[in-house]
C-alpha cells in the first residue's frame, strides 16, 4: 500500500473512524516492543492502519472477530470470498430484496460470516446492528447491482492485504469486553479505545450507557498503558459533559468536521471530535484539525 494512503477493511460500520487515522496515527505513540490493543475493533480501520507488529483486536460482536479469525487460519481466504460473492450477488441481481431478506434470515438461523459479509455489504449503508434476540435486523441497501466485478474485486483486495498482514505480523481477534481486555494489560501496551459515543443513538452489538463510560474511565486511569480514547466533544446543540466530568484529567485534540447538510453556507454544522489521551500530545503533529466532510443527511442521524 502506498504510503499515507488509507487502507479500508472489508468489513464495514457506522462510526467508521476512516476520516480520523491520519490524525490518530500522527498522535499515537508506539514504542518499540508495545502492543496495539484496540477493545472496540469495529471495523478495524484504525489498528489496521496503524500495522503494529503485535496487537490485540477484541469486540463483542462475535461475527467480525469470527471473520478476522477464519482469515488467520485461511478458512476464509480472497478465492473463496469472490467465488462466493460472485454466486451470491448473482442471485441478489436475480431476485433484489427478497434475495437480501433470504441472506439475512439465513445468517439469523446459521450465522455464517460469509453471509454476515454480504449483508455488511449490502445493506443499509454498511451498518451493523442486531435486535434484543441477537438478529441481525438492517435493512436492504436496495442496489440489486451491488456486487459488480470491480465490487468484489474491492472486497477481495481488502481481504489479501489482511491476509499479507498476517503473515507478517502478530495480530489476534478476540470475542470479549472491554473490561476484560483492558484487564489483561501489563503496561507495555497501547490501548486505543473507540466505544459507542456517549449520549448518541447507538446501535452496535451491545448498547452503551453511563455505567459503561465510567467502568472505562475507571480501567483505563488504573492503566500503566498509555491511552487514547476517541469521543465526541460538542456540536452547536449539545457538549459531551463526560468531558469535564470524567476525562478531565487527561489531555485533549480536537477535530472537527464539517457536516454539509444542504447546498447552503449556512446549513453547514460543526461537530469536534475528541482524542482524549494520558500522554502530552504537545510533541505530536496536531493540535486542532478541520476536516471538510460532505455527507448525505440520513448518514449523521
Ligand atoms: C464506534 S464502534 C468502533 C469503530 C471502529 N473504531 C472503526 O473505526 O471501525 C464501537 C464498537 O464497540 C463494540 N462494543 C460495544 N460495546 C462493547 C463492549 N462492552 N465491549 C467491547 N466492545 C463493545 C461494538 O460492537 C462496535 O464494534
Amino acid at each position: 500500500m502506498e504510503k499515507d494512503k488509507i487502507f479500508i477493511p472489508p468489513i464495514k460500520i457506522q462510526g467508521i473512524k476512516t476520516k480520523l487515522v491520519s490524525v490518530i496515527k500522527k498522535n499515537v505513540i508506539l514504542d518499540i516492543g508495545t502492543t496495539w490493543v484496540e477493545p472496540f475493533m469495529g471495523s478495524g480501520v484504525v489498528g489496521f492502519n496503524i500495522a503494529p507488529n503485535k496487537a490485540i483486536f477484541s469486540d463483542t460482536n462475535p461475527y467480525t472477530i469470527e471473520f478476522y479469525n477464519k482469515i488467520k487460519s485461511g478458512n476464509i481466504n480472497s478465492y473463496k470470498v469472490r467465488a462466493f460473492l460472485e454466486n451470491e450477488g448473482k442471485k441478489l441481481e436475480e431476485k433484489d430484496d427478497e434475495y437480501y431478506y433470504e441472506v439475512r434470515e439465513r445468517f439469523n438461523r446459521e450465522h455464517n460470516v460469509l453471509d454476515f459479509l454480504f449483508l455488511n455489504r449490502s445493506c443499509f449503508n454498511g451498518m451493523i446492528r442486531f435486535n434484543r434476540s441477537g438478529e441481525f435486523n438492517v435493512p436492504y441497501g436496495h442496489k440489486p447491482k451491488r456486487f459488480s466485478k470491480a465490487y468484489i474485486t474491492k472486497i477481495t483486495n481488502q481481504i489479501k492485504y489482511i491476509e499479507n498482514k498476517l503473515k507478517e505480523c502478530d495480530w489476534s481477534f478476540i470475542c470479549q469486553s472491554f473490561e476484560e481486555t483492558i484487564e489483561n494489560c501489563n503496561g507495555k501496551e497501547f490501548i486505543y479505545c473507540d466505544p459507542p459515543y456517549i449520549g448518541r443513538n447507538v446501535d452496535y452489538y451491545d448498547s452503551w450507557n453511563e455505567e459503561n463510560e465510567l467502568k472505562l474511565n475507571k480501567l483505563l486511569l488504573k492503566t500503566d498503558a498509555k491511552f487514547m480514547l476517541s469521543t465526541w466533544d460538542y456540536n452547536q446543540y449539545r457538549k459531551n459533559e463526560y468531558i469535564d466530568k470524567i476525562w478531565h484529567n487527561c489531555h485533549k485534540i480536537n477535530i472537527e468536521h464539517f457536516y454539509h447538510l444542504g447546498a447552503k453556507e449556512k446549513n453547514r454544522n460543526a461537530m469536534v471530535e475528541a482524542l482524549i489521551t494520558n500522554y502530552d500530545t504537545s510533541k505530536t503533529e496536531n493540535q486542532l484539525v478541520f476536516i471538510n466532510q460532505q455527507i448525505r443527511l440520513n448518514a449523521f442521524a
